[in-house]
C-alpha cells in the first residue's frame, strides 16, 4: 500500500517537473542533481545521507526538539543532508552557492526560534548529527569533539574516561555542541568555571570556499568570533578542542522549594544579595512557578532553589548557614553523588541509567512542546514590589506552563573582560532571567495568548533590568529583539539586537564577518551582517 502511494506521489511530482508547473519543484530537482554530481565527483554515495520529502525518515528527521511558535505553516526544506564526511559538506556549500539556495546548519536543533531548520525561502538543512566523535586526552585534560554531539553524549564520554574531569556547559542533555558552545554555554558550574566558550582552545571550521581552517590558519579574529558570537555567521564549525575542568569525585546537590506562604518572596529578595557573591563552588539557581495551593485553592509561588556544590555536604552546610540562614537548609536536603549523576539530577532524570544521556530525544522536563523564551540581565536587586508584580504575571498563565529561571553570575564569569570573548555579560551582572512559556496546541489563539503574555511581562520588567543596551543572552534567541531583512541588513538595523546580545563586541563581530564572509553566504534572520551591506 505504502509503496503504491509513494509511486503515485512520485509520478505526480514527475508530471509537475515535466510540465514545468512549479518552479519550486524545479529548484528541488536542480539542487538534487547538483548534489549528486558533486558527490559522484568525489566518489561519495548520496544514498545514505540525502533525504528528500519522499524518504520515509524525512519527516522524523525534520522534527525539532522544541516546536517553534509559528502561526503560518513554514516551508519544508528541499533536502536534509546528514553528512559523515567533510567533502559531503563541501558539496552542499557548493550547490547552495551555485543555485542561491539558503543553507541552514543544525547540530542539536534547539535554536529557540528554529533558525537551524526553518526558513521563509527555499532552503536545505545540513544536519551535523553524524559528526559526533570525541577524543579525550586525560593527560593534558583536553578533548576534540565534533559539533553534532549533544551535551549528554559529551558528559557521558568524559565520565567514562575520568571521575575527576568534566566540562562546563548547559543542563539539557539533548542540546547540540555546535550551537551551544559557539553561542556561550552557561551551566551549573559556571560560577566556578565560567561558560563553555571560555574553554575552547582550538576549532575546525569550514569556510564559504569549502576550506577547513584551524585556530592557527583562521587567525585570532575568527577564533574569537566563534567563542560566543554564534557559529552561524562565520562558517560551519566542525569540531572544537575543549579544555576540560577538574572536579571533585563527590559533589553535593539539593532542590529546596518554598511557597509564598513559606516566605518565598523575601527568600528570593535575599537571594539577589548573595547568589553572585557566595563561594564560587556553589551555584544556587532559582526556578519560579505559580502552582495551585492545596491549602487555599488559589495560586501560590513556588521558588525552587536548585544547587550544585563542588564539594561535600558537610562543607556546604556551614556556608549556607552563614550566608543564607533564612533558607533553612538541613543535612537531609543534601544529596552527595558524582558529577555525572548530578548531570542526570539537574536534567530531571534522577535514577535513570546514565545511558539516557546518549539519547537525542528530549524527555521529562524537556519534552517537546511549543516554547517561547526571552532573557534579561539584572544589575541591581529587584525590590519586593517588583517581585510581587512578577508573581502576578506568573499567576496569569496556565499552571505549570510558565517558568522563570534566575541564573546567578559572578565568580569565574568575572575573570574575563567584556571583550575577551564576544560573550559580554561579565562583572556587574548579578543574574540572568530566563522567561519561558510552553504550550501544546497549535491554534492561533493559543499562540497569540502566550506571545502576548510574555511580551507584556517583558515590557513590565524594563525598569528592573539592564538598560542601554537591555542585555540578552544569544543562546536564548529572541526574534522580538529585531531581525535581518533577508539578505539586506544594514549595520544600523542589526545593531538593535546585536548590541543587546554582544555589547560593544558587536562592532568587532561585524568587522570579522566583513573579513571572512563579505558576500554574506552564512546568514539567517539574526546573523551578523558584513559592512558592505
Ligand atoms: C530545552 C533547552 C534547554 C537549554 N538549556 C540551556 C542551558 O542550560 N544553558 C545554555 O546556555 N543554553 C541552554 N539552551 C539554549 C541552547 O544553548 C541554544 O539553543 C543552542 O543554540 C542550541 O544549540 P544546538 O546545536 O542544539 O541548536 P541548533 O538549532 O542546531 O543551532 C543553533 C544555532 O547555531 C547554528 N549552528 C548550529 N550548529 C552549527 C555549526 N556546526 N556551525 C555553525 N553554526 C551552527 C544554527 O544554524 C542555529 O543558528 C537550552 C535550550 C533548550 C531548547
Ligand atoms: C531516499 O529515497 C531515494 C529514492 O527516492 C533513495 O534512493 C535514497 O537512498 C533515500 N535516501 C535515504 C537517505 O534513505
Ligand atoms: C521571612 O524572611 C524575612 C527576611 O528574609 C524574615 O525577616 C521573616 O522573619 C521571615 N518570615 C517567616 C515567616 O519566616
Ligand atoms: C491565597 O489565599 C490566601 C488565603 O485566602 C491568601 O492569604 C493569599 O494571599 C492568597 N494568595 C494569592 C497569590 O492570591
Ligand atoms: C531515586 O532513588 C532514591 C533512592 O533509591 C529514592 O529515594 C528517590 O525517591 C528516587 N527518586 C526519584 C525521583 O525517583
Ligand atoms: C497540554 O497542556 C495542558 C495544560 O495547558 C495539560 O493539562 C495537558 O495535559 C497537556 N497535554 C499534553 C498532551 O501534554
Ligand atoms: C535594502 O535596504 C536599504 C536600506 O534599508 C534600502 O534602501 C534598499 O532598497 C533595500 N534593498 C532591497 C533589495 O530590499
Amino acid at each position: 500500500m505504502e509503496s503504491w502511494g509513494t509511486t503515485l506521489l512520485l509520478l505526480f511530482f514527475a508530471n509537475l517537473l515535466v510540465l514545468g508547473v512549479s518552479s519550486t519543484q524545479d529548484h528541488d530537482k536542480h539542487f538534487l542533481e547538483c548534489l549528486i554530481d558533486q558527490f559522484q565527483s568525489s566518489n561519495a554515495d548520496p544514498s545514505n545521507v540525502v533525504y528528500n520529502p519522499n524518504n520515509a525518515s524525512y519527516a522524523s528527521l525534520l522534527l525539532a526538539p522544541n516546536l517553534r511558535p509559528e502561526s503560518t505553516s513554514p516551508l519544508r526544506p528541499l533536502l536534509i543532508v546528514t553528512p559523515y564526511y567533510e567533502h559531503e559538506i563541501r558539496a552542499v556549500i557548493y550547490c547552495s552557492k551555485k543555485l542561491g539556495t539558503q543553507m541552514r546548519v543544525r547540530s542539536g536543533g534547539h535554536d529557540y526560534e528554529g533558525l537551524s531548520y526553518i526558513s521563509g525561502i527555499p532552503f536545505v538543512i545540513l544536519d551535523m548529527r553524524n559528526f559526533r566523535s570525541a577524543s579525550i586526552n586525560t593527560k593534558d585534560k583536553t578533548a576534540w569533539v565534533e559539533v553534532g554531539m549533544t551535551l549528554g553524549q559529551l558528559y557521558h564520554t568524559i565520565a567514562r574516561h575520568s571521575k575527576t574531569l568534566a566540562f562546563t556547559a548547559g543542563v539539557c542533555p539533548t542540546v547540540g555542541l555546535g550551537g551551544h558552545i559557539s553561542g556561550g554555554g552557561y551551566g551549573m558550574m559556571s560560577r566556578k568555571h565560567s561558560i563553555a566558550a571560555d574553554h575552547i582552545i582550538d576549532a575546525k571550521v569550514m569556510n564559504a570556499d569549502g576550506h577547513i581552517v584551524d585556530r592557527r590558519s583562521m587567525g585570532e579574529d575568527l577564533f574569537w568570533a566563534i567563542r560566543g558570537g554564534g557559529g552561524t555567521s562565520f562558517g560551519i564549525v566542525l569540531a572544537f578542542k575543549l579544555q576540560l575542568v577538574t572536579i571533585p569525585e563527590t559533589v553535593t546537590v539539593f532542590k529546596v522549594s518554598r511557597t509564598s506562604e513559606q516566605n518565598a518572596t523575601s527568600l528570593v529578595h535575599k537571594w539577589q544579595y548573595i547568589a553572585d557573591r557566595i563561594d564560587q563552588n556553589i551555584l544556587l539557581r532559582l526556578f519560579l512557578r505559580s502552582i495551585t495551593s492545596p491549602i487555599h485553592g488559589n495560586r501560590t509561588i513556588h521558588a525552587t532553589f536548585t544547587t550544585l556544590y563542588l564539594g561535600r555536604a558537610h562543607d556546604l552546610l556551614p556556608i549556607m548557614q552563614e550566608k543564607f540562614p533564612e533558607l533553612g537548609l538541613v543535612q537531609e536536603d543534601c544529596i552527595e553523588m558524582s558529577w555525572i549523576e548530578s548531570a542526570l539530577y539537574f536534567a530531571g532524570l534522577r535514577n535513570e541509567s546514565l545511558d539516557i544521556l546518549l539519547s537525542r530525544t528530549p524527555t521529562g522536563i524537556f519534552a517537546r512542546n511549543y516554547l517561547k523564551g526571552k532573557s534579561d540581565y539584572v544589575r541591581q536587586p529587584i525590590p519586593v514590589t517588583g517581585l510581587r508584580g512578577m508573581w502576578r504575571f506568573l499567576h496569569e498563565e496556565d499552571e505549570h506552563m510558565a517558568e522563570l529561571q534566575f541564573s546567578p553570575y559572578g565568580g569565574a564569569l568575572n575573570d574575563y573582560s567584556e571583550s575577551e570573548t564576544p560573550f559580554a555579560h561579565r562583572a556587574g551582572f548579578i543574574f540572568m532571567i530566563h522567561y519561558a512559556v510552553t504550550w501544546n496546541s497549535s491554534g492561533n489563539s493559543e499562540l497569540e495568548r502566550h506571545m502576548n503574555w510574555i511580551r507584556r511581562f517583558y515590557s513590565y520588567m524594563a525598569p528592573y533590568v539592564s538598560k542601554n543596551p537591555r542585555a540578552a543572552y544569544f543562546n536564548y534567541r529572541d526574534l522580538d529583539l529585531g531581525t535581518n531583512n533577508e539578505g539586506n541588513t544594514s549595520y544600523a538595523q542589526a545593531s538593535v539586537w546585536g548590541l543587546k546580545y554582544f555589547g560593544n563586541n558587536f562592532n568587532r563581530l561585524v568587522r570579522v564577518k566583513t573579513k571572512v564572509d563579505p558576500s554574506n553566504f552564512f546568514r539567517n534572520e539574526q546573523s551578523i551582517p558584513p559592512l558592505s551591506l
